[in-house]
């Protein structure tokens, strides 16, 4: 089960998203944003992080106008490693290396195609389950 979310910037890579999830048969929770009006990124990034964190959900998708804000914000919830990507090798490398349970885009950074490859691969790819990735992530989790 994926938990989903995304501000304004983000708003109509969220619906295509969720066709998407929905035509590969994959179920989701949509946290919002519900229109396109204008809001602010936190406000969708947390339940989103607190739902991952606390093993309710899988993993969690956000999208913004950079995936950056979303991103900051994730990632001050302990235990989600949320990981913006642009690109095929980075979304194959966070999952494989990070454990990344929160993938993040930006709307207004890659095309919509980019962004279904990139969840597609995001979603696809398991953790390597690497004794030096395992440590890495644990020395995170300390921080
Ligand atoms: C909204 O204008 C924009 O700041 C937001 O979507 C995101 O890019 C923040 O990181």
């Amino acid at each position: 089960m994926i938990a989903i979310a995304c501000d304004h910037g983000g708003y109509q890579y969220k619906q295509m998203l969720m066709q998407h999830l929905d035509d590969r048969g994959i179920a989701y929770k949509d946290f919002g944003t519900f229109t396109p009006d204008s809001c602010d990124y936190p406000d969708y990034a947390k339940p989103v992080a607190n739902a991952v964190a606390a093993g309710e959900y899988e993993k969690g998708i956000l999208i913004c106008g950079t995936g950056i804000g979303m991103s900051i914000a994730a990632n001050k919830v302990k235990g989600i490693r949320a990981a913006v990507c642009a690109d095929a090798f980075s979304a194959k490398a966070t999952r494989e290396h990070n454990d990344a349970n929160i993938l993040c885009m930006g709307a207004r950074v890659i095309s919509e195609a980019k962004a279904l490859e990139i969840t597609d691969i995001f979603l696809d790819t398991p953790f390597s389950q690497d004794e030096r990735h395992i440590r890495r992530i644990s020395k995170i989790e300390q921080l």
